[in-house]
């Protein structure tokens, strides 16, 4: 049980990688703003550098069209120089929309990157993540555009998104920069990368056979990799948020009582079970509801008992054997 009701207005930082920087372990991502008008982007981003979070998430492929996202972020902000420098911009590249598939090879992550570029009105990019893994990746390609990238002052730092530990390993065969982030799908509801290590060695139980090539939290965590986790409050693919959702009474039961516990609102403890984990994670929200962003920021730093997080674990129906 929880000896203290505590309440956080500060955000816990994290270490990125091997980076040496320092970022919030909840941070934005904003995949959902291609609708938002300017004063919705602007109520939403000063929402969340109020509560601590200057370290927002993109893609090239968020928004209406390629660069939709990056362009209506960079346009509605019309940040200065020093401005820019106050934050932290990652992007993504390597998924073809039209198709759909993925392409690392020189030429697409180059393009993509300028694309980016151009779309947020920057001179660099802080950090570049391999969007999706792609099946004819030639590991010395990525490497030839990445060293290209980092010398031209591009892009400062890489990383990988949806990747296996084996998929890391083949890109470090031929890229000299460091790995300094995984960003992964995770949620209380959705989570293989954690789960099937809480079930290893069971015979006919679904949740103990690994789908990502084995252990890819605990390969992060022994190659100071951060693990970003999107979709946090989505039950699984895009299909709705758990929070008060009918699907889940067990564990919606569970998370309001800790809410009280804590005295914070629901969406800070559905936060809480991913910052709680040791790796040092980072929560990547998706909402465009500046409340939520205040809410789920006060999970950055809640020190949920082992108790607490493995009932909730529990509650949405994990099995621990
Ligand atoms: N690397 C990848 O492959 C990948 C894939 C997908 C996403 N991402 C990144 O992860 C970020 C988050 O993804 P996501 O948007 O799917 O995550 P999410 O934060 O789990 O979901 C946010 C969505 O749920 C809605 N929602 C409804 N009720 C909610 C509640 N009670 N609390 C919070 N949200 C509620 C939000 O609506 P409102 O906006 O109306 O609040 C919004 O549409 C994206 O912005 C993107 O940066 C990465």
């Amino acid at each position: 049980m929880s000896a203290v009701a505590v309440k956080m207005d500060t955000m816990r930082t994290v270490p990125l990688g091997t980076t040496g920087l320092e970022v919030p372990n909840v941070v934005l991502g904003v995949m959902r703003i291609g609708e938002s008008t300017d004063d919705e982007v602007r109520t939403l981003v000063r929402t969340a550098r109020d509560a601590g979070i200057d370290f927002f998430d993109h893609a090239d492929v968020y928004g209406p069209e390629v660069h939709g996202c990056e362009e209506r972020f960079a346009e509605a902000l019309q940040l200065s120089s020093s401005e820019r420098a106050e934050i932290t911009l990652q992007t993504k590249a390597g998924i073809v929309r039209e198709g759909p598939y993925f392409d690392f090879s020189y030429e697409h992550i180059i393009e993509s990157v300028e694309g980016s570029l151009r779309a947020l009105r920057t001179d660099y990019i802080d950090i570049l993540l391999l969007h999706r893994p792609d099946a004819l990746v030639e590991p010395e390609e990525v490497a030839r555009a990445f060293d290209e990238l980092e010398e031209a002052g591009k892009v400062r730092a890489f990383g990988v998104s949806n990747h296996t530990p084996r998929q890391i390993d083949l890109l470090r065969t031929a890229v000299r920069q460091p790995i300094v982030a995984n960003q992964l799908q995770l949620s209380i509801t959705h989570a293989p990368t954690i789960a099937h290590g809480v079930a290893s060695n069971m015979v006919g139980l679904e949740q103990s056979v690994t789908l990502d090539g084995g252990g890819i939290v605990d390969y992060c965590r022994i190659n100071d990799i951060t693990v970003q986790a999107w979709s946090p409050f989505q039950a699984g693919f895009f299909n709705g948020v758990f929070l008060d959702s009918p699907d889940y009474p067990e564990l919606n039961a569970v998370i309001d009582r800790l809410a009280k516990v804590y005295d914070v609102p629901p969406i800070a403890i559905a936060t809480a079970w991913i910052t709680r984990h040791p790796a040092g994670m980072q929560v990547v929200l998706g909402t465009t509801t500046p409340d939520r962003v205040t809410g789920a920021a006060q999970g950055s730093d809640i020190p949920l008992t082992r108790a607490e997080w493995y009932e909730l674990f529990r509650a949405a129906g994990h099995r621990v054997p």
